[in-house]
């Protein structure tokens, strides 16, 4: 067995014991897969972790950059209590089509408010509505905004909440300077900015799994 297929037959051990006999949101990804979307969720043990994690913050408002087919959506949707609220923001319109559909099959549509456009604009247009501060933030858009992105998560987030940045690692492109991946060089921006960032308390956890060698990163709103 080669490592890679070694980390997913691990991750499907794990799925096995501590989720279930499968993926409990199976049918979300088999519908992102027959809408011809992209296989870049979380995997299963990382939905679950931000389920975890989100619980734990005892969330009652998540602000999610980046949804896709809403797989990671629906795993914090179901962390939040019955009157809590989950803004999610995504750029494409297919995208967003496919996620409505699978928030209206798992129950959660009610929980959630998807809002179509190019991230940084929602998030100003969020600023400028002054809602009521997130207590926890899954970023996980295009790479190369994350820095903003964060700094848009802190001016929106309360004291203490909890930003979770994800595909931090790469498979280790991280350390190459002279990458001409821009979302190497946006990954490079995170944490340079990050390292220079008083409000914030981070730190960085390499992973691998079905998703290979990646990792991310977890910080709280001081
Ligand atoms: C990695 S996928 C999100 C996966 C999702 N969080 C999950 O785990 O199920 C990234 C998503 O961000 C969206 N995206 C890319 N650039 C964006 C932008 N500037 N504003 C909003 N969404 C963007 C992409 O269209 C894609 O659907």
């Amino acid at each position: 067995m080669d490592m890679g297929s070694n980390w997913a037959a691990v991750d499907e051990y794990l799925v096995g014991k501590l989720i279930g006999d499968a993926d409990p949101l199976a049918d979300v990804l088999a519908a992102n897969a027959a809408a011809g979307l992209p296989a870049i969720d979380v995997s299963p043990v990382q939905g679950k972790l931000l389920h975890l994690l989100a619980n734990a913050a005892r969330a009652r408002r998540i602000l999610e950059v980046g949804t896709l087919g809403g797989y990671s959506t629906i795993w914090l949707a179901q962390a939040l209590p019955a009157d809590g609220k989950l803004v999610t923001l995504e750029i494409e319109r297919r995208h967003a089509e496919v996620a409505r559909g699978n928030f209206n099959r798992t129950g959660v549509a009610d929980k959630i408010e998807l809002r179509l456009g190019p991230a940084l604009d929602t998030l100003n247009a969020l600023a400028a509505e002054e809602s009521a501060p997130f207590d926890f933030v899954f970023i996980d858009a295009d790479k190369q905004h994350n820095a903003d992105y964060v700094q848009a998560a802190i001016g929106l987030a309360r004291p203490g909440a909890l930003i979770v940045v994800d595909n931090v690692v790469r498979e280790g492109r991280v350390l190459d300077e002279q990458s001409q991946d821009s979302a190497v060089q946006g990954t490079r921006r995170l944490f340079d900015m990050l390292a220079n960032e008083p409000r914030l308390d981070a730190t960085g956890i390499q992973t691998v799994g079905v998703k290979k060698w990646d990792g991310f990163i977890v910080a709280i709103v001081r």
